[in-house]
């Protein structure tokens, strides 16, 4: 069977970026943009550039350090938007202008305010806009599937004619089904006369639980991009997941005629720096990335898969970069065998990150027997955290007394611009609002805590645990992760590495 190629437009930068509460700094964003290269994506959907300095300034930056894929900046249907997405792609080797309007009667009469007339005007003068800046011009009719058909059909036929090389067909809010959807990519293919020079992509939202069957039937019927981020995430109940659909084409491959060029092997430890550095843990139950995605629980399913994998396995879990480990790791385990487990893992470091890392690995290794490769992901995440931030506030000593009587906390930072000690001992309502009275007393700039989830990364009394906050700032979001085995050491370190985010940006 001749297989077909399906592209990847991975938009966790700009459709994720605005899922509730994300907020990533730029130093962050390059590096998923670095990591969404390595996994071989074909296009990043860097940003919004007009959408603020920041993220100009990111999707600029993403331009030019990141090589690949193709860059792409999203930009709505006017000058401003499209001279400032092909001023923040001038760097790269390869760029794409997204630009969109929004065509359902409903976003036409009551956001834009604008005829059937007026929409198709603009679409035009949009495309050719971009067309000036780049031959790579993606179009998208928001609330596609909710729109007039016969209008949609005009309306993309002129995109086409003005240079659109993309027609992209969103679900922008979750509301269609996979029969009508496949139906619509259909009667575009039929109705839109000259789609043959463009390739059809579709963008589904979640809302109903049908993002990735969604895109699945737009494949089926004729799209050839998907556009997707890692974990699922986007707006609202977010965007289809990239895992998901990549290895439903991967695992069914003898069945459909598809592919993709994605590294399956860099699936997990991509999907995990995500997780960590916008602070939205996977559920554990999520196909394809969540912790209980290849756990056999029930002993009738454990007894068939030590018999005979196939039994219960539909993906060798080695295929999205999980390997069954042959030596676990602990205590006494050296810098080799920490090397060989983390290349199993798809993760390949040179000598001297190895020490680096080994350091972090013995001082967890000293607390915890058994170190598990979500303890070794957690790890590296945490080392990829104190590379990328700027770190201003370390965390030196920290004393608790909780019980049922007053909680009290007394804390140490050193403060590394200035190598200054500060010390301050507060009473909270808990330990942990101890620490952070403490914490605001000491440092004049802090925000107000919007969010504290604490994670175990692993079962056992022992685990680490993973502490992640979100400050609320003048109205901006920083995020921040603590790594311990105690918690509250956790929870100081969390709170210090969103101020640290803070500050960097001050
Ligand atoms: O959901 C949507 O319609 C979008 C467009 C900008 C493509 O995100
Ligand atoms: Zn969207």
């Amino acid at each position: 069977m001749n297989s077909e190629r399906i592209y990847i437009f991975d938009t966790t930068l700009r459709d994720g970026e605005q899922a509730p509460g994300a907020s990533l700094n730029e130093v962050e964003k390059l590096q998923i943009a670095k990591a969404l290269a390595k996994l071989n994506v074909d296009i990043i959907e860097a940003g919004f550039p007009y959408s603020s300095k920041g993220d100009f300034s990111a999707v600029k930056r993403i331009a030019s350090e990141v090589e690949g894929p193709i860059i792409c900046g999203l930009a709505r249907a006017n000058i401003a938007d499209i001279e400032s997405a092909a001023k923040a792609l001038e760097p790269a080797k390869k760029r794409r202008i997204h630009t969109f309007i929004g065509s359902s009667d409903i976003h036409l009469k009551y956001k834009l305010n604008m005829t059937k007339d007026e929409c198709l005007k603009r679409a035009v003068s949009a495309v050719s806009l971009a067309k000036s800046f780049t031959e790579d011009v993606e179009f998208s009719p928001e609330d596609a599937s909710r729109s007039d058909y016969a209008f949609l059909f005009e309306l993309l036929t002129a995109a086409i004619e003005a240079g659109a090389t993309t027609i992209n067909i969103p679900d922008t809010v979750g509301y269609s089904i996979p029969e009508e959807f496949a139906k619509l990519i259909t009667e575009i293919k039929k109705n839109v006369k000259n789609i043959n020079k463009a390739i059809i992509s579709v963008h589904c939202h979640n809302d109903l639980g049908l993002a990735v069957a969604n895109s699945f039937a737009g494949i089926l019927n004729g799209a050839r991009q998907v556009e997707c981020a890692i974990n699922g995430m986007g707006e609202r109940a977010g965007n289809c997941a990239l895992e998901e659909i990549v290895m439903i084409l991967n695992t069914r491959k003898e069945n459909l005629a598809f592919y993709t060029n994605i590294n399956t092997k860099n699936i997990i430890q991509t999907s995990s720096l995500i997780s960590t550095l916008s602070g939205f843990p996977v559920q554990k139950n999520k196909a394809i990335v969540g912790e209980n995605a290849f756990a056999h629980e029930s002993g009738i399913h454990q007894d068939g898969v030590l018999k005979h994998k196939e039994t219960y396995e539909i993906i060798n879990p080695e295929t999205v970069g999980i390997k069954a480990s042959s030596l676990p790791l602990g205590r006494r385990s050296g810098k080799h065998a920490l090397k060989v487990r983390l290349e199993e893992l798809s993760y390949n470091f040179d000598t001297e990150e190895i020490e680096q890392i080994y350091i972090k690995f013995k001082e967890i290794a000293d607390k915890k027997k058994i170190i598990k490769d979500q303890d070794l992901i957690s790890i590296l995440g945490e080392k990829e955290r104190e590379a990328i931030s700027e770190k201003i506030f370390n965390l030196e000593k920290l004393q608790i007394a909780s019980g049922s009587g007053l909680p009290i906390a007394a804390i140490e930072i050193r403060k590394l611009d200035d190598n200054t000690i500060l010390r301050a001992a507060e009473i909270g309502t808990g330990p942990v609002d101890a620490i952070y009275k403490c914490i605001k007393k000491l440092i004049d700039i802090t925000g107000e805590l919007m969010e504290y989830n604490v994670h175990s990364v692993t079962e056992g009394i022992d685990a680490q645990a993973t502490v992640m906050v979100r400050i609320n700032h003048n109205n901006k979001i920083y995020n921040g992760h603590g790594l311990d085995t105690d918690i509250l050491l956790a929870s100081a370190k969390a709170y210090l590495n969103a101020l640290d985010k803070l500050y960097a940006e001050k």
